[in-house]
Protein backbone atom coordinates (compact mmCIF):
# COMPACT_ATOMS: atom_id res chain seq x y z
CA UNK A 1 0.00 0.00 0.00
CA UNK A 2 1.74 3.01 -1.16
CA UNK A 3 0.38 5.71 1.37
CA UNK A 4 1.56 8.52 -0.42
CA UNK A 5 -0.72 7.65 -3.69
CA UNK A 6 -3.35 6.85 -1.50
CA UNK A 7 -3.66 10.42 0.24
CA UNK A 8 -2.94 11.96 -2.96
CA UNK A 9 -6.65 10.65 -4.02
CA UNK A 10 -8.58 12.46 -1.20
CA UNK A 11 -8.07 16.25 -2.19
CA UNK A 12 -9.32 17.42 1.37
CA UNK A 13 -6.19 16.27 3.25
CA UNK A 14 -4.17 19.15 1.52
CA UNK A 15 -6.36 21.81 3.43
CA UNK A 16 -5.12 23.92 5.82
CA UNK A 17 -6.87 25.00 9.21
CA UNK A 18 -6.10 27.77 11.03
CA UNK A 19 -3.51 28.14 9.15
CA UNK A 20 -2.36 24.75 10.22
CA UNK A 21 -1.72 21.48 8.10
CA UNK A 22 -5.26 19.87 8.52
CA UNK A 23 -4.55 16.21 10.50
CA UNK A 24 -7.80 14.65 10.47
CA UNK A 25 -8.63 11.90 12.95
CA UNK A 26 -11.91 11.98 12.89
CA UNK A 27 -13.03 9.33 10.41
CA UNK A 28 -14.95 7.18 12.84
CA UNK A 29 -17.62 9.98 12.94
CA UNK A 30 -17.41 10.59 8.95
CA UNK A 31 -14.48 9.92 6.53
CA UNK A 32 -13.06 11.56 3.47
CA UNK A 33 -14.10 11.07 0.12
CA UNK A 34 -11.73 9.87 -2.51
CA UNK A 35 -11.26 11.57 -5.87
CA UNK A 36 -13.06 8.40 -7.16
CA UNK A 37 -15.88 9.15 -5.35
CA UNK A 38 -16.40 12.59 -6.26
CA UNK A 39 -15.93 11.99 -9.59
CA UNK A 40 -18.18 9.31 -9.64
CA UNK A 41 -21.05 11.67 -8.31
CA UNK A 42 -20.54 14.62 -10.77
CA UNK A 43 -20.27 12.62 -13.78
CA UNK A 44 -23.29 11.31 -12.99
CA UNK A 45 -24.84 14.94 -12.35
CA UNK A 46 -23.73 16.34 -15.11
CA UNK A 47 -23.93 13.24 -18.25
CA UNK A 48 -25.78 10.47 -16.96
CA UNK A 49 -28.64 11.00 -14.39
CA UNK A 50 -32.71 10.68 -14.25
CA UNK A 51 -35.09 8.85 -11.56
CA UNK A 52 -34.76 4.77 -11.28
CA UNK A 53 -37.15 2.03 -11.63
CA UNK A 54 -39.50 4.65 -13.71
CA UNK A 55 -38.95 5.75 -16.71
CA UNK A 56 -38.57 3.91 -20.25
CA UNK A 57 -36.03 6.04 -21.77
CA UNK A 58 -32.17 5.36 -22.12
CA UNK A 59 -30.89 8.21 -18.84
CA UNK A 60 -33.45 6.19 -16.49
CA UNK A 61 -32.73 2.79 -17.99
CA UNK A 62 -28.84 3.79 -17.87
CA UNK A 63 -29.10 5.32 -14.09
CA UNK A 64 -30.89 2.25 -12.78
CA UNK A 65 -28.17 0.28 -14.41
CA UNK A 66 -25.78 1.94 -12.12
CA UNK A 67 -28.19 2.06 -8.90
CA UNK A 68 -28.67 -1.56 -9.07
CA UNK A 69 -24.77 -2.14 -10.28
CA UNK A 70 -24.00 -1.06 -6.24
CA UNK A 71 -26.44 -3.94 -5.09
CA UNK A 72 -24.46 -6.24 -7.28
CA UNK A 73 -20.53 -4.02 -5.37
CA UNK A 74 -22.37 -4.40 -1.85
CA UNK A 75 -23.40 -8.28 -2.47
CA UNK A 76 -20.23 -8.80 -3.57
CA UNK A 77 -18.51 -7.03 -0.22
CA UNK A 78 -20.13 -8.79 2.13
CA UNK A 79 -20.26 -12.34 0.24
CA UNK A 80 -23.73 -12.27 0.13
CA UNK A 81 -25.51 -15.24 -1.18
CA UNK A 82 -28.11 -12.81 -3.38
CA UNK A 83 -28.39 -9.68 -4.78
CA UNK A 84 -31.49 -9.26 -3.33
CA UNK A 85 -30.28 -9.46 0.34
CA UNK A 86 -29.43 -6.19 -0.19
CA UNK A 87 -31.71 -3.37 0.97
CA UNK A 88 -30.53 0.46 0.51
CA UNK A 89 -32.09 2.75 3.62
CA UNK A 90 -30.25 5.86 4.92
CA UNK A 91 -28.14 4.92 7.10
CA UNK A 92 -27.00 2.46 9.40
CA UNK A 93 -29.77 4.05 12.01
CA UNK A 94 -32.19 4.06 9.35
CA UNK A 95 -31.14 0.11 8.36
CA UNK A 96 -31.84 -0.59 12.29
CA UNK A 97 -34.84 0.99 12.80
CA UNK A 98 -36.67 -0.57 9.75
CA UNK A 99 -35.59 -3.82 11.51
CA UNK A 100 -36.94 -2.77 14.47
CA UNK A 101 -40.05 -1.78 13.04
CA UNK A 102 -40.65 -4.36 10.11
CA UNK A 103 -39.22 -7.40 12.17
CA UNK A 104 -39.81 -6.14 15.77
CA UNK A 105 -43.49 -5.27 14.85
CA UNK A 106 -44.08 -8.00 12.64
CA UNK A 107 -41.97 -11.02 13.71
CA UNK A 108 -41.05 -10.85 17.26
CA UNK A 109 -43.64 -11.18 19.91
CA UNK A 110 -44.90 -9.55 22.69
CA UNK A 111 -43.07 -10.90 25.93
CA UNK A 112 -39.71 -11.66 23.60
CA UNK A 113 -36.13 -10.08 24.62
CA UNK A 114 -33.85 -8.20 22.17
CA UNK A 115 -30.14 -8.52 23.64
CA UNK A 116 -28.16 -5.61 22.70
CA UNK A 117 -24.56 -4.92 24.45
CA UNK A 118 -23.00 -2.27 26.62
CA UNK A 119 -21.36 -0.56 24.33
CA UNK A 120 -23.85 0.51 21.66
CA UNK A 121 -24.04 3.99 19.71
CA UNK A 122 -27.69 5.35 20.46
CA UNK A 123 -28.78 4.08 17.13
CA UNK A 124 -28.75 0.39 18.53
CA UNK A 125 -30.42 1.12 22.03
CA UNK A 126 -33.09 3.77 21.60
CA UNK A 127 -35.11 1.38 18.15
CA UNK A 128 -35.12 -1.05 20.63
CA UNK A 129 -36.39 1.27 23.44
CA UNK A 130 -39.38 2.47 21.05
CA UNK A 131 -40.36 -1.37 20.32
CA UNK A 132 -40.11 -2.20 24.25
CA UNK A 133 -42.66 0.99 24.51
CA UNK A 134 -44.97 -0.14 21.32
CA UNK A 135 -45.15 -3.70 21.10
CA UNK A 136 -44.34 -5.12 24.67
CA UNK A 137 -40.73 -6.54 23.63
CA UNK A 138 -38.16 -6.70 26.90
CA UNK A 139 -34.82 -5.02 26.10
CA UNK A 140 -31.95 -7.20 27.87
CA UNK A 141 -28.00 -5.42 28.17
CA UNK A 142 -25.07 -7.98 28.11
CA UNK A 143 -22.14 -6.07 30.16
CA UNK A 144 -18.52 -5.40 29.19
CA UNK A 145 -15.86 -5.84 31.38
CA UNK A 146 -13.63 -3.34 32.18
CA UNK A 147 -11.39 -4.17 29.43
CA UNK A 148 -14.03 -2.82 27.50
CA UNK A 149 -15.23 -6.00 25.77
CA UNK A 150 -18.37 -7.89 26.11
CA UNK A 151 -18.69 -10.20 29.02
CA UNK A 152 -19.30 -13.52 27.20
CA UNK A 153 -20.57 -15.51 30.14
CA UNK A 154 -22.85 -13.07 31.35
CA UNK A 155 -24.03 -12.62 27.66
CA UNK A 156 -24.59 -16.35 27.57
CA UNK A 157 -26.46 -16.38 30.67
CA UNK A 158 -28.85 -13.97 29.03
CA UNK A 159 -29.87 -16.16 26.15
CA UNK A 160 -30.02 -19.14 27.95
CA UNK A 161 -34.17 -19.06 29.08
CA UNK A 162 -34.63 -18.82 25.41
CA UNK A 163 -36.86 -15.79 25.36
CA UNK A 164 -34.08 -13.50 23.31
CA UNK A 165 -35.35 -13.17 19.05
CA UNK A 166 -32.87 -11.48 18.31
CA UNK A 167 -29.20 -9.99 19.33
CA UNK A 168 -28.34 -6.79 18.47
CA UNK A 169 -24.88 -5.76 18.77
CA UNK A 170 -22.36 -3.40 17.55
CA UNK A 171 -19.31 -5.23 15.52
CA UNK A 172 -16.90 -2.87 16.37
CA UNK A 173 -17.26 0.12 19.53
CA UNK A 174 -17.30 3.59 17.97
CA UNK A 175 -15.70 4.57 21.38
CA UNK A 176 -13.45 1.41 22.63
CA UNK A 177 -12.45 0.30 19.14
CA UNK A 178 -13.49 -3.14 20.50
CA UNK A 179 -14.21 -5.55 17.59
CA UNK A 180 -16.62 -7.81 19.05
CA UNK A 181 -16.44 -11.88 18.64
CA UNK A 182 -18.91 -11.41 15.87
CA UNK A 183 -18.90 -15.56 14.97
CA UNK A 184 -19.30 -16.60 18.30
CA UNK A 185 -21.90 -14.23 19.31
CA UNK A 186 -23.50 -15.67 15.74
CA UNK A 187 -23.42 -19.33 17.29
CA UNK A 188 -24.53 -18.55 20.45
CA UNK A 189 -27.39 -16.54 19.59
CA UNK A 190 -28.67 -19.67 17.12
CA UNK A 191 -27.67 -22.21 19.61
CA UNK A 192 -30.19 -20.49 22.00
CA UNK A 193 -32.86 -19.97 18.89
CA UNK A 194 -32.00 -16.00 18.68
CA UNK A 195 -31.67 -14.27 15.01
CA UNK A 196 -28.40 -12.13 15.28
CA UNK A 197 -27.67 -8.31 13.59
CA UNK A 198 -24.40 -6.93 13.62
CA UNK A 199 -23.83 -2.96 13.28
CA UNK A 200 -20.86 -2.93 10.60
CA UNK A 201 -21.17 1.09 10.74
CA UNK A 202 -17.29 1.00 12.35
CA UNK A 203 -16.33 -2.43 11.37
CA UNK A 204 -17.02 -2.82 7.63
CA UNK A 205 -14.69 0.15 7.42
CA UNK A 206 -11.59 -1.87 8.85
CA UNK A 207 -12.14 -5.54 7.89
CA UNK A 208 -13.12 -7.41 5.36
CA UNK A 209 -16.86 -8.78 6.18
CA UNK A 210 -18.46 -12.14 5.13
CA UNK A 211 -21.71 -12.12 6.29
CA UNK A 212 -22.01 -15.61 5.36
CA UNK A 213 -19.03 -16.67 7.26
CA UNK A 214 -20.00 -14.38 10.36
CA UNK A 215 -23.46 -17.05 10.28
CA UNK A 216 -25.08 -13.38 10.59
CA UNK A 217 -28.74 -12.38 9.90
CA UNK A 218 -29.17 -9.10 9.91
CA UNK A 219 -25.45 -6.73 8.69
CA UNK A 220 -25.95 -2.81 9.13
CA UNK A 221 -23.49 -0.25 7.53
CA UNK A 222 -23.33 2.92 6.57
CA UNK A 223 -21.57 4.51 3.33
CA UNK A 224 -20.41 7.97 4.63
CA UNK A 225 -17.69 5.92 6.80
CA UNK A 226 -17.21 3.90 4.46
CA UNK A 227 -15.51 6.93 2.49
CA UNK A 228 -18.97 7.18 0.43
CA UNK A 229 -21.59 9.62 0.51
CA UNK A 230 -23.88 10.83 3.53
CA UNK A 231 -27.57 9.59 2.85
CA UNK A 232 -26.78 6.02 1.87
CA UNK A 233 -26.28 3.08 4.04
CA UNK A 234 -27.38 -0.58 3.88
CA UNK A 235 -29.55 -3.50 5.85
CA UNK A 236 -28.02 -6.88 4.59
CA UNK A 237 -30.15 -9.61 5.99
CA UNK A 238 -30.99 -13.31 4.77
CA UNK A 239 -33.77 -13.78 2.11
CA UNK A 240 -36.18 -15.77 4.27
CA UNK A 241 -36.09 -12.88 7.23
CA UNK A 242 -36.64 -10.10 4.34
CA UNK A 243 -39.33 -12.46 2.80
CA UNK A 244 -41.56 -12.90 5.48
CA UNK A 245 -40.85 -9.19 6.71
CA UNK A 246 -43.69 -6.45 6.43
CA UNK A 247 -42.71 -3.58 4.88
CA UNK A 248 -41.16 -0.86 6.53
CA UNK A 249 -42.56 2.56 4.74
CA UNK A 250 -45.46 2.86 2.17
CA UNK A 251 -45.00 4.75 -1.26
CA UNK A 252 -43.74 4.33 -4.56
CA UNK A 253 -41.66 1.69 -6.15
CA UNK A 254 -41.82 -0.83 -2.70
CA UNK A 255 -45.94 -1.68 -4.50
CA UNK A 256 -46.82 -3.97 -7.16
CA UNK A 257 -50.17 -2.69 -7.04
CA UNK A 258 -52.26 -0.17 -5.39
CA UNK A 259 -56.40 0.09 -5.07
CA UNK A 260 -58.56 2.01 -2.32
CA UNK A 261 -58.96 -1.14 -0.58
CA UNK A 262 -55.77 -2.86 -0.97
CA UNK A 263 -51.72 -2.66 -2.01
CA UNK A 264 -49.45 -5.31 -2.79
CA UNK A 265 -45.94 -5.51 -2.17
CA UNK A 266 -43.07 -5.25 -4.64
CA UNK A 267 -40.66 -8.28 -4.83
CA UNK A 268 -37.45 -7.73 -2.59
CA UNK A 269 -35.53 -5.71 -2.02
CA UNK A 270 -37.45 -3.19 -3.52
CA UNK A 271 -40.55 -3.68 -1.20
CA UNK A 272 -38.19 -2.04 1.37
CA UNK A 273 -36.93 0.83 -0.96
CA UNK A 274 -40.32 3.41 -0.90
CA UNK A 275 -39.73 6.44 -2.94
CA UNK A 276 -37.11 8.23 -4.86
CA UNK A 277 -34.01 6.55 -3.28
CA UNK A 278 -30.27 8.40 -2.72
CA UNK A 279 -29.54 7.67 -6.49
CA UNK A 280 -26.74 9.83 -6.47
CA UNK A 281 -25.26 8.79 -3.27
CA UNK A 282 -25.44 5.08 -4.53
CA UNK A 283 -23.05 5.89 -7.56
CA UNK A 284 -20.67 7.02 -4.92
CA UNK A 285 -20.87 4.19 -2.66
CA UNK A 286 -20.52 2.20 -5.68
CA UNK A 287 -16.83 4.50 -6.22
CA UNK A 288 -15.90 3.73 -2.74
CA UNK A 289 -16.22 0.09 -2.66
CA UNK A 290 -14.47 -0.19 -5.87
CA UNK A 291 -11.20 2.16 -4.00
CA UNK A 292 -11.62 -0.17 -1.04
CA UNK A 293 -11.47 -3.18 -3.29
CA UNK A 294 -8.23 -1.32 -5.61
CA UNK A 295 -6.40 -0.95 -2.14
CA UNK A 296 -7.26 -4.32 -0.15
CA UNK A 297 -8.45 -5.62 2.97
CA UNK A 298 -5.37 -7.08 4.02
CA UNK A 299 -3.73 -3.86 3.41
CA UNK A 300 -6.06 -1.74 4.80
CA UNK A 301 -6.46 -3.74 8.01
CA UNK A 302 -2.27 -4.22 8.63
CA UNK A 303 -1.85 -0.23 7.96
CA UNK A 304 -4.46 0.62 10.14
CA UNK A 305 -3.44 -2.52 12.94
CA UNK A 306 0.12 -0.24 13.19
CA UNK A 307 -1.43 2.89 13.24
CA UNK A 308 -3.33 1.41 16.36
CA UNK A 309 -0.47 0.08 18.06
CA UNK A 310 1.92 3.37 17.50
CA UNK A 311 -0.91 5.31 19.14
CA UNK A 312 -0.94 3.34 21.85
CA UNK A 313 2.45 2.86 22.44
CA UNK A 314 2.58 7.06 21.87
CA UNK A 315 -0.24 7.75 23.70
CA UNK A 316 0.78 5.59 27.22
CA UNK A 317 4.15 7.64 27.58
CA UNK A 318 2.12 10.57 27.45
CA UNK A 319 1.54 11.59 31.69
CA UNK A 320 -2.06 11.55 33.31
CA UNK A 321 -3.61 10.72 30.01
CA UNK A 322 -5.95 7.41 30.26
CA UNK A 323 -6.60 5.43 27.23
CA UNK A 324 -10.30 4.12 27.76
CA UNK A 325 -10.48 0.30 26.70
CA UNK A 326 -7.99 -2.47 26.66
CA UNK A 327 -9.54 -5.13 24.12
CA UNK A 328 -7.27 -7.81 22.71
CA UNK A 329 -8.95 -7.18 19.49
CA UNK A 330 -9.04 -3.88 18.79
CA UNK A 331 -9.44 -1.36 15.55
CA UNK A 332 -8.12 2.00 15.29
CA UNK A 333 -10.39 4.06 17.63
CA UNK A 334 -8.57 5.51 20.18
CA UNK A 335 -10.22 7.23 23.19
CA UNK A 336 -8.72 8.67 26.32
CA UNK A 337 -8.99 11.42 28.97
CA UNK A 338 -6.89 13.56 30.47
CA UNK A 339 -6.39 14.28 34.19
CA UNK A 340 -7.24 17.59 34.81
CA UNK A 341 -8.60 18.54 31.58
CA UNK A 342 -11.73 18.53 30.04
CA UNK A 343 -12.37 16.35 26.72
CA UNK A 344 -13.68 19.68 25.39
CA UNK A 345 -11.07 21.56 26.02
CA UNK A 346 -8.44 18.68 24.77
CA UNK A 347 -10.41 18.94 21.37
CA UNK A 348 -10.29 22.57 21.41
CA UNK A 349 -6.23 23.21 21.95
CA UNK A 350 -5.84 20.01 19.10
CA UNK A 351 -8.29 21.99 17.25
CA UNK A 352 -5.82 24.92 17.35
CA UNK A 353 -3.32 23.38 16.02
CA UNK A 354 -5.21 21.93 12.69
CA UNK A 355 -5.91 18.38 14.56
CA UNK A 356 -9.43 17.19 14.44
CA UNK A 357 -10.55 14.65 16.97
CA UNK A 358 -14.18 14.11 17.94
CA UNK A 359 -14.97 15.05 21.94
CA UNK A 360 -18.17 13.90 23.67
CA UNK A 361 -20.29 10.65 24.35
CA UNK A 362 -20.02 9.43 20.63
CA UNK A 363 -23.71 8.78 20.56
CA UNK A 364 -22.64 6.42 23.72
CA UNK A 365 -24.25 8.01 26.91
CA UNK A 366 -25.04 4.33 28.86
CA UNK A 367 -21.02 3.62 27.75
CA UNK A 368 -20.09 6.59 29.47
CA UNK A 369 -22.18 5.85 32.39
CA UNK A 370 -20.64 2.47 32.74
CA UNK A 371 -17.67 3.89 32.28
CA UNK A 372 -17.70 6.42 35.27
CA UNK A 373 -17.59 9.24 32.61
CA UNK A 374 -18.78 12.24 31.12
CA UNK A 375 -17.33 12.25 28.10
CA UNK A 376 -13.84 11.50 26.19
CA UNK A 377 -11.66 12.57 23.47
CA UNK A 378 -11.45 10.22 20.52
CA UNK A 379 -8.95 10.03 17.98
CA UNK A 380 -9.96 7.77 14.98
CA UNK A 381 -7.81 6.51 11.81
CA UNK A 382 -8.73 6.00 8.10
CA UNK A 383 -6.90 4.30 5.53
CA UNK A 384 -5.49 7.95 4.70
CA UNK A 385 -3.51 8.29 8.53
CA UNK A 386 0.02 8.70 8.45
CA UNK A 387 2.18 7.90 11.48
CA UNK A 388 3.41 11.13 11.32
CA UNK A 389 0.01 12.54 12.19
CA UNK A 390 -0.02 9.90 15.00
CA UNK A 391 3.38 11.59 16.52
CA UNK A 392 1.94 15.39 15.79
CA UNK A 393 -1.64 14.47 17.92
CA UNK A 394 0.97 13.18 20.31
CA UNK A 395 3.50 15.55 20.68
CA UNK A 396 0.60 18.14 20.66
CA UNK A 397 -1.13 16.26 23.49
CA UNK A 398 2.66 16.61 25.74
CA UNK A 399 1.93 20.29 25.13
CA UNK A 400 -1.70 20.12 26.09
CA UNK A 401 -1.03 18.56 29.00
CA UNK A 402 1.76 20.93 30.15
CA UNK A 403 -0.94 23.43 29.65
CA UNK A 404 -3.50 22.07 32.07
CA UNK A 405 -1.06 20.93 34.67
N1 LIG B 1 -21.31 7.34 15.00
C1 LIG B 1 -20.39 8.37 14.63
C2 LIG B 1 -19.25 8.52 15.60
O1 LIG B 1 -18.95 7.61 16.32
C3 LIG B 1 -21.04 9.64 14.28
O2 LIG B 1 -18.66 9.56 15.66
Amino acid sequence: MNLADIRAQFPILNESVRGKQLVFLDSAASAQKPRAVIDAMVHAMEHQYANVHRGLHWMSERTTEAYEGTRDAIAALLNARDRHEVVFTGNSTGAINLVAHSYGRGILRPGQAVLISGMEHHSNIVPWQMLRDAHGIELRVAPITDAGELDMTAFEALLADRKVGLVSITHMSNVLGTYTPAARIAALAHAYGAKVLFDGSQAIVHRKIDVQALDADFYVFTGHKLYGPTGIGVLWARRALLEAMPPFMGGGDMISSVSYECSTWAELPHKFEAGTPAILESIGLNAAIGFMNSVGYDAIAAHEASLTDHALSRLAGIEGLNVIGRAQDRGGVVSFTMQGAHAHDIATLLDRQGIAVRAGQHCAEPLMRRLGLDSTARASFGIYTTHDEIDTLADTLIRVREFFA
